[in-house]
């Protein structure tokens, strides 16, 4: 999980009545330890859920209620409260509360405050199906769209009724993830992004297989960086341990052969791809049916190679290529290899990286190869890095209007 991107920010956490409101215990400690201010404000029905108690543990700071409050010196709690915040996040957020706000009622504390805020709204619903889907409901949702509140979800799946279907709140990681992308400047907004990431893994037999310890944590830092970006991100992803970041789209695949299959399908609808996959230069020229059984004289096996593709290259070789970035790990030389090896794959942008030594650690320095010289970035966690790579690469597009 990220940390810097929302350090420093105040968020009125303002909670409604719901069974979801367990999440928001789970979801107040991922925004503290992001260093967030989180000043949680419940109504009447969240606190027979969960007690102001637990929230202000978790918070760390005194939980309000009541309109009527007179903790705030000049009892101006719903004026106060919102003017410190960078945003309201409303979660869960009820069926009752987003037709309150909808008609701009203000009969508590948390509604007054909403009403009164000078900053942005975002809600996060929770409620059964059939209400989710209700016409009022539905009506209620497009009036806050309209008067640019943010909607964020919800998901679908098993609800606390019994039932299944649309309403049930996002997951407290996933509402984070939303929150952090409300906030991330939309420097590639309406542009489309294609990544590959990860290891690939080339057969020996059905149980073996040659791979590399990329672990992915790159390219999906950088997949969720150009989300939060407002791109529409589409991951290609080898066989990695990671959990798909949140609004990516992600397919996966095994070998260096579907990876450039998976890419060439899509590529034409990019306006940028960048290849952070650790591709397997070479595979089996026929991998073996069966598993490879130790024979009698215990005869070693032998095997012929071919070259794999190189998925970097064969974008870059498009009459019409995307913006094309790719990246290149030395364990020596980085300097002299890093711009050898961008000439070499025709892109304009190389991003070189002391590895195989950073593979899958959290950390990474970087320095970016170009036609008119090298720039090193400050080493960094792969979250931060990925978020600074994506200004770099904002800065660096042709204007829309001249896109493809
Ligand atoms: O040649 P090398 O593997 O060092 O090049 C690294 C860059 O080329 C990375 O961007 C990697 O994703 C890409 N690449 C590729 N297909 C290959 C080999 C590398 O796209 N077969």
């Amino acid at each position: 999980m990220a940390t810097a991107e929302l350090a420093g920010k105040h968020l009125v956490l303002g909670m409604t009545g719901g069974i979801a409101c367990y999440k928001i215990a789970e979801l107040t400690r991922l925004l503290t330890k992001a260093g967030v201010t989180v000043q949680v404000v419940m109504t009447e029905a969240a606190t027979q859920f969960i007690t102001p108690v637990t929230m202000q543990a978790l918070s760390g700071r005194p939980v309000y209620t009541s309109q009527w409050d007179a903790r705030i010196a000049n009892n101006m709690a719903h004026i106060d409260l919102s003017r410190e915040a960078d945003a309201i996040v409303i979660a869960p957020a009820s069926t009752d509360f987003l037709a309150k706000l909808a008609h701009g009622m203000a009969d508590d504390l948390l509604a007054t405050l909403c009403v009164a805020r000078d900053c942005p709204l975002l809600v996060v619903p929770a409620m059964n199906r059939q209400m989710w889907q209700n016409p009022a409901t539905q009506r209620n949702v497009a009036q806050l769209r309209a008067d640019g509140i943010e909607v964020l979800g919800p998901d679908s799946g098993p609800q606390a009724c019994g039932e299944i279907g649309d309403g049930r709140m996002l997951e407290a990681g996933a509402t984070y993830e939303a929150i952090a992308s409300f906030f991330a400047p939309k420097i590639l907004s309406g542009r489309r992004v294609l990544l590959t990431a990860g290891p690939t893994f080339e057969p020996l037999d059905p149980v073996r297989g040659i791979t590399n310890r990329s672990s992915g944590k790159m390219g999906f830092a950088l997949a969720r960086a150009a989300q939060q970006a407002g791109a529409e991100v589409h991951l290609v992803a080898g066989p990695v341990a990671l959990e798909t970041p949140w609004g990516v789209l992600r397919e996966d695949v095994q070998t260096a052969q579907q990876m450039h299959d998976a890419v060439m399908r899509s590529v034409a609808e990019a306006d940028i791809f960048i290849g952070v996959a650790a591709v397997a230069d070479w595979r089996v020229d026929h991998a073996s049916e069966h598993k490879i059984k130790k024979t009698a004289d215990r005869a070693l096996p032998t095997f012929s190679f071919v070259e794999n593709p190189d998925i970097l290259a064969s974008v870059a070789k498009l009459p019409h290529p995307p913006f094309t970035v790719g990246f290149a790990a030395e364990s020596v030389d980085l300097e002299m290899h890093g711009e050898q090896k961008r000439v070499r794959k025709n892109v304009p942008l190389l991003i070189g990286n002391l590895g195989p030594l950073t593979f899958g650690m959290d950390d990474n320095e970087v320095v970016l190869f170009e036609a008119s010289g090298s720039t090193r970035l400050p080493r960094a966690d792969k979250q931060t890095l990925a978020r600074a790579l994506i200004a770099e690469i904002a800065k660096r597009l042709p204007d829309t209007s001249l896109i493809r």
